[in-house]
């Protein structure tokens, strides 16, 4: 019997058990799901950031595993784990996130804020249509891409910025250090969905920032470490930077003193843009143990050496 090991955390298990118990059945898998196990049992580990395993060693007969997660830098670097890792790509993952970066560039397009939040009596300021406004979206990987799409479809001007060269796709796109700059020059809202790597921390630093154009504004659901804090508050101090919208921080839950909290141009959101949702991702981890044990290659397994 095929024995797999849910070491997500405590926390996670009622959410996700009867999900994976319906998704193994449903994918014909006859499996012990558990809790615990010998180590030497384990076929399949199913993981999570935070969960207690961090010593793979002992897991000498596990054939994967299995990240609920769509960033992996918490076990990316993990020496003792030697099995494939494979990422999260969870369609309903996908939609929340899309939802998220299509809500956010919309208030920023359209000045909500100054109707909603302010009392400006009847000053008419009609913001510009969609196609007008350009968007930058760095990272055309499962999500970025999605979004790219979907602000697509609602017409904004948008391209995209990733590392390798992307020959063909529906979404203009540029690669490579000297893309990023091109890109950057012309953008007036940057969403970054890139993971964080030795290659993307601090991407977006002091001298990157400036290639803005002045009053431009990000939306980072990707990973705080992505953006040099210090230089996008003095952006932002500036008034350069019209606006960033966070989810995600180098310290998380966001430390309630840290100046992003109370900065008027900084919207805090904790780390909600996007959560795997427990029956579509069931069936994500179903499959895939379904294709190991068929000996098909599985799926968004993880390069160790990018880190992604
Ligand atoms: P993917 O692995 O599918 O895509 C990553 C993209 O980033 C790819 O296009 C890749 O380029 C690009 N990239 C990676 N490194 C570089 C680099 N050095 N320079 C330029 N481009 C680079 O990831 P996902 O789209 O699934 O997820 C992206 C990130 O979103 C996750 O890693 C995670 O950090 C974050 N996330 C946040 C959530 C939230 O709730 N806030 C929820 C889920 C994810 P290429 O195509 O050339 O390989
Ligand atoms: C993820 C996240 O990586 O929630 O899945 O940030």
């Amino acid at each position: 019997m095929t024995v797999i090991l849910f070491a997500a955390g405590d926390a996670l298990w009622p959410e996700y058990e009867g999900p994976l118990r319906r998704a193994l059945e449903q994918a014909g898998i006859t499996a012990d799901l558990v809790c615990t196990a010998a180590p030497e049992d384990v076929d399949y580990i199913i993981y999570a950031p935070g969960s207690p395993l961090q010593d793979f060693t002992p897991y000498t007969s596990c054939r994967a595993v299995l990240n609920l997660w769509a960033g992996v830098e918490r076990i990316v670097g993990n020496a003792t784990l030697t099995q494939p890792l494979c990422r999260m790509v969870d369609p309903g993952l996908t939609e929340g996130m899309v939802e998220y970066v299509v809500g956010h560039v919309l208030r920023h397009h359209l000045g909500m804020d100054r109707y909603i939040l302010r009392a400006t009596g009847w000053q008419q300021i009609v913001p510009p249509l969609a196609r007008e406004r350009r968007v930058l979206v760095l990272g055309l990987g499962e999500l970025g891409l999605a979004c790219a799409r979907a602000l697509a479809a609602l017409n904004f001007d948008v391209q995209g910025w990733s590392r390798t060269e992307k020959p063909g796709l529906d979404i203009p796109a540029h690669h490579g250090a000297a893309g990023l700059e091109t890109a950057l020059r012309r953008a007036e809202i940057v969403v970054t969905l890139l993971p964080r790597t030795a290659e993307t921390e601090n991407l977006l630093d002091a001298e990157r920032l400036s290639c803005l154009p002045s009053g431009a504004v990000i939306i980072n659901p990707g990973r705080g470490a992505l953006i040099d804090d210090t230089a996008l508050l003095a952006a932002l101090d500036a008034g350069r930077l019209a606006h960033a919208t966070l989810d995600v921080f180098r310290v998380e839950p966001l430390p309630e003193d840290h100046p992003f909290r109370s900065h008027p141009r900084v919207t805090v959101t904790p780390h909600i843009a996007a959560d795997t949702r427990a029956s579509s991702a069931a069936r994500v981890v179903a499959d895939n143990i379904r294709r190991d044990l068929a000996r098909l290659p599985l799926l968004h397994v993880v390069d160790r050496q990018r880190g992604y």
